[in-house]
């Protein structure tokens, strides 16, 4: 998305001014003021025009993402609030687009985040400049140059717990696009004595306790090495840990630096020698022993360590022991050799591992170098970022502060050189006149210093070099008589008679009113840190380890390059670089970050105005604001000037049509300021009181106010309108729709009657037209039948002489009798059999010949039924007629009939002429026989069965002895009166006697036959015809006989199974007699 050009400014939303230079009153008290205000807003950085002041907030804060580096990159300098990254930003654009090389001073005490600052500005430079894998590597490479140097460089102390211990300046290289080539750093003055004694509640440098809290066990067993700190002299005890600080996480991340650098494992390997050795150092000790001559010689205590040392460097015992024990002096071809007392081994021991330290840092800088430099020879653009210590002023002030301080007077210098001179420039380039800045120039403080032949440091070279003794108090001596008269030099003891009775200035001192304040130094030490000392058998000792790196570190070792001058002095060397430096720095654009502490205390939300305050006194920030003020206080070129303030002046709002120059000209003079407050230069207006620019920004904000009314007003009344017009629009839609809709709704509703009204019109003459057409129909076929009947009368009234009147029914007879005649023809062919229970007959041909077939087809069933009956002989008939009479007396009365129907009737079952047996009984019978048959004869008593042989004849019924044929009971037919028989299929019969007949003085008789239905019918047959009387047959399942006296009932029962299939019969008592029915 393409971002939103807003045009910000500075001056918006601001805590109290984010720019000193527009402070009004300006006094040290307002000063602070503002600076504590916006620092408990969280605001840590506020301009002095293009100076950053940075306050230390001792927390993170939320201003450093990704994001905010997007914010201010390509902004103006003052149009987003104070920041690190505005300065950085415009640092980095006018070295890519105007071909500047800029410098980048950071200073401020220890502890006010001048490290942080200059890590803030180089990850800046490398978030908005080119990318790609080169470049990547070259940003990647910078960056980690930084965690390596503060691991050897950086230590614990009071201020701060990773203060840097030596100064340093890095030149970023870029070639003509912006991308990042290499880059060069040199450090400055490391504080060397920290490696064998640390102030109270300091710590040695961070590498050492990182070292052996992060290496392998193998590690150290290979370095000779012990974990624990306390076994080792050169480590303060009681503050080796240090909050929030993981030592050995440090470690894996300095070893993984280094190799992103470039550092080969060979080398990293022999600098955490190196380390090692300075730590033994520490612990070798000497013990004295007194010599023939009378004097003390010093001997090492425990020579383990010295071996391990040895072994470790690869330097022989023997030579290292030497030169622990005595030291040569060489003066022209004459050697002469003394021993040395314990102090002077100790001073030995622990000047050698000073040495060996800060030769180690040096080392590892131009390593860094080497791999960090720019690849190529082409023409680069550079931007230098300087993190130098500032001004320290302590109780005891010592050589180092001195030289510390003078630094920091070089730099002040160089601040007022390039700061007025670039104000004094672009009053010329502006074309303004240039009026006269009153300030302090502390040039004269730097000429106490340096001066060739009279300066503080030529005084103590002098010293050092001189024969003879010298003690640091000769060297007080004679800065007394040199510089007495100096206005910025005090001692008790000079011939100026000012400081003869300040007891606040101690004999063996001497004060330097710095531009920053007065410091007192303690001389004590200052010829010897000057001189700084390394006996020669050492550096010989050194060189001839068979350690490589060691051996490059001492190169005046080597004998056969013996230098018999004296090495430069430390003063002297410092000197000449920090000449060299500021060199450097003249030719370059300077940009100022001012860094300054809130507190002691490491703390956040902390604001001690006491301490503000110093370091503002001692940094010139109010001199700052005062140079920047002393012409005008307020600068901007024309465009964005006329962009803010055109709103204050008719003709320049909403729009200027012309210069923008011309139009800020107008707005002036309509705005009627005093003359003397504003000038025009070429591109820029030049206000000279702030009061003034906030008297533009009242008039701003109100006028704002004014047109935010305005504009309010304005869209109140566009809105209004438009949602007026919108209204009215929309009601004109919906007129028109609804317009439409209810036309649209009466047309349907018209075309709708109109198609009712026609559907009836039309239907109406349909019909009508319907009806004359039928009637037209009707009177056509009316036309036709009359004509038809007409034309059939005259045909049929002229063909009546062609006929007889009558033919018609006689065709109709013919006709029926050619189909009846036809029907008797063809039935004759299809007569079926003669036999009577033949069914079939004939379909029907003819409907009215219905009732015609059925009658016909009884009259054949008569005919061969009389055909069939004629058939029958007599025997024949009689047999029939016997059966029919069967028929007629059982059918449906008795449920044994119908097996009887098959069953022909034989009557004599027993043929009784045949069987000699009933010759007798034959004899005894004249009459002929109907029956001849052998029945069960119940017997009255007790209803066993006995067999009888029935015989009927003519007259009579005999019952005989089946076995002798003897004759027991005769009955004439005419005393039965009557048979008795159950329904069932039972073959019992009672045969009743006439009361008071000679057969009846026993009883009536029960049978039981298998031929009852023939014997029963027979019986009646006979009776008939014997007595013409009919026999009384009763058919019941109840019915009473009489058994002498006694009438007993006869019951038939159903159902008893026991005998199988065969009826039983038993006397139950005098009553009853039961016959079970199968
Ligand atoms: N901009 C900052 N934001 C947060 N903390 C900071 C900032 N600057 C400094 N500090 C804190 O202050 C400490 C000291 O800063 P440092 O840059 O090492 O001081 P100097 O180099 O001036 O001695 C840092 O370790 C950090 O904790
Ligand atoms: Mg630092």
């Amino acid at each position: 998305m393409a971002k939103m050009e807003v045009k910000t400014s500075l001056l918006d939303n601001m805590i109290g001014v984010g720019d000193m230079v527009l402070l009004e009153p300006l006094s040290e008290e307002s000063f602070i003021d503002n600076l504590k205000k916006r620092f408990d807003h969280s605001e840590i950085y506020t301009y002095i025009g293009s100076v950053v002041i940075s306050v230390n907030p001792y927390r993170s804060l939320p201003i450093y993402s990704p994001e905010k580096v997007e914010d201010y990159r390509n902004r103006n300098f003052y149009e987003l609030s104070p920041h690190i990254f505005a300065l950085s930003d415009e640092a980095y654009r006018s070295l890519r687009d105007q071909d500047k090389d800029q410098c980048i001073l950071i200073t401020g005490e220890s502890g006010a985040g001048k490290t942080e600052a200059s890590k803030l500005v180089m990850s800046y430079v490398a978030a908005v400049c080119g990318k790609g894998a080169e470049v990547n590597q070259v940003k990647e490479q910078l960056l980690q140059s930084n965690p390596v140097l503060e691991a050897f460089g950086n230590a614990k102390t009071v201020r701060n717990d990773n203060s840097s211990r030596f100064g340093k300046y890095m030149d970023i290289e870029f070639d003509f696009k912006g991308d990042p080539l290499g880059g060069v750093i040199s450090n400055y003055l490391l504080e060397k004595s920290r490696v064998v004694k640390q102030p109270r509640g300091e710590r040695n440098f961070h590498i050492f306790y990182q070292l052996l809290s992060g290496a392998s066990e193998d590690l150290l067993q290979k370095l000779r090495l012990e974990r624990d700190f306390s076994r080792y002299n050169y480590l303060s005890l009681d503050s080796a840990k240090v909050n929030g600080v993981d030592d050995a996480a440090n470690f894996r991340t300095v070893r993984n630096a280094m190799q992103i650098v470039g550092f080969m494992d060979h080398e990293a390997q022999s600098v955490l020698e190196v380390i090692a050795a300075v730590l033994k150092l520490g612990n070798i000790e000497f013990k004295p022993e007194s010599r023939v001559n009378g004097l003390d010689e010093s001997k090492i205590k425990d020579k383990n360590e010295l071996k391990e040392i040895c072994e470790l460097t690869g330097i022989d015992q023997s030579v290292l022991e030497r030169a622990f024990s005595f030291r040569t002096v060489e003066a022209k071809q004459e050697k002469v050799s003394t021993t040395l007392n314990v102090a002077q081994a100790y001073y030995a021991r622990d000047a050698l591992a000073k040495n060996l330290y800060s030769r180690l840092f040096s080392w590892l800088v131009n390593r860094i170098n080497e791999s960090i430099k720019a690849q190529t020879k082409v023409r680069k653009k550079v931007m230098g970022v300087l993190d130098i210590y500032g001004f320290e002023i302590f109780e005891d002030n010592s050589f180092e502060q001195f030289i510390i301080n003078y630094c920091n007077e070089k730099l002040q210098q160089i601040f007022i050189e390039l700061t007025l001179k670039e104000e004094q420039e672009e009053y010329i380039r502006e074309d303004i006149e240039w009026t006269h800045i009153d300030y302090f120039n502390n040039a004269v403080i730097c000429d106490l210093i340096e001066n060739n032949t009279n300066g503080i440091l030529a005084m103590l070279d002098e010293e050092c070099l001189r024969p003879g003794t010298v003690t640091d108090d000769t060297f007080l001596e004679k800065l007394n008589q040199v510089c007495a008269t100096h206005q910025h030099f005090e001692s008790r003891m000079s011939k100026c008679s000012r400081f003869l009775n300040d007891t606040s200035l101690p004999h063996s001192c001497f004060r330097i009113q710095h531009y920053a304040g007065k410091v007192m130094y303690q001389v004590e030490g200052f010829v010897d840190k000057n001189n700084d000392l390394l006996y020669r058998d050492l550096s010989q000792a050194m060189w001839k380890a068979s350690h490589s790196l060691i051996k490059a570190l001492f190169p005046e070792g080597n004998p056969a390059k013996i230098n018999l001058k004296r090495p430069p002095t430390a003063g002297s060397q410092f000197k000449a670089s920090v000449a060299t430096l500021m060199k450097n720095l003249q030719t370059k654009n300077p940009n100022y970050i001012r860094c300054i502490k809130p507190n002691d205390k490491k703390a956040a939300h902390i604001f001690n105005d006491a301490l503000v305050c110093h370091q503002i006194r001692y940094l010139g920030l109010l001199e700052n604001v005062r140079v920047r003020r002393a012409g005008y206080a307020f600068r901007q070129a024309y465009e964005p000037c006329l962009e803010r303030y055109k709103m204050l002046c008719k003709q320049t709002w909403p729009h200027w049509k012309g210069p923008a120059r011309a139009g800020v000209e107008v707005l002036f003079n309509e705005l009627e300021f005093p003359v003397e407050e504003y000038s025009f230069g070429r591109s820029k207006i030049f206000i000279r009181n702030p009061r003034t620019l906030f008297k533009l920004e009242d008039l701003r904000k109100r006028r704002l106010e004014d047109l935010a009314t305005l504009i309010q007003k304005i869209f109140r009344g566009w809105k209004c309108r438009t949602h007026f017009l919108l209204m009215k629009k929309s009601q004109i839609v919906i007129a028109a729709w609804y317009r439409r809709y209810s036309q649209q709704k009466k047309y349907q509703q018209i075309k709708s009657s109109a198609i009712v009204i026609q559907s009836f019109i039309r239907g109406w003459k349909a019909r009508k037209i319907l009806r004359e057409l039928k009637h037209e129909k009707r009177c056509q076929e009316a036309v036709t039948t009359i004509a038809a009947f007409w034309h059939g009368t005259q045909v049929r009234r002229e063909y009546r002489k062609f006929f007889r009147a009558n033919a018609g029914k006689k065709i109709y007879e013919f006709t029926l009798q050619r189909i009846v005649q036809k029907y008797f023809l063809e039935m004759k062919n299809k007569m079926p059999s003669l036999s009577p229970i033949d069914k079939n007959w004939p379909a029907r041909p003819y409907l009215f010949l219905d009732s015609t077939h059925k009658e016909l087809k009884r009259i054949f069933h008569l005919w061969r039924c009389k055909k069939y009956r004629d058939q029958f002989t007599d025997q024949r008939k009689l047999i029939y007629e016997e059966k029919l009479e069967a028929s007629e007396l059982f059918k449906d009365k008795k449920a044994l009939y119908p097996s009887s129907v098959g069953q022909p009737f034989q009557g004599a079952y027993l043929e009784i002429s045949k069987d000699p047996k009933y010759k007798k009984l034959k004899d005894a019978i004249e009459e002929k026989i109907i029956i001849a048959e052998v029945v069960n004869k119940v017997n009255r008593a007790n209803g066993k069965c006995a067999s009888r042989i029935f015989l009927l004849t003519n007259n009579n019924l005999l019952l005989a002895d089946q076995k002798s044929g003897h004759i027991k009971s005769e009955v004439p037919l005419g005393d039965v009166t009557k048979v008795s028989m159950s329904s069932q299929n039972d073959g019992f019969f009672a045969v009743h006697l006439k009361e008071g007949s000679g057969a009846a003085s026993k009883g009536d008789f029960l049978f039981s036959s298998d031929h009852l239905i023939e014997m029963a019918t027979k019986l009646y047959r006979t009776t008939l015809s014997q007595t013409k009387q009919k026999l009384n047959i009763e058919i019941s399942d109840e019915f009473l006989v009489q058994f002498r006296q006694d009438k007993v009932c006869v019951k038939f029962i159903q159902g008893n199974q026991k005998n199988g299939s065969v009826p039983t019969c038993k006397r139950k008592n005098n009553r009853l007699l039961e016959v079970a029915v199968p």
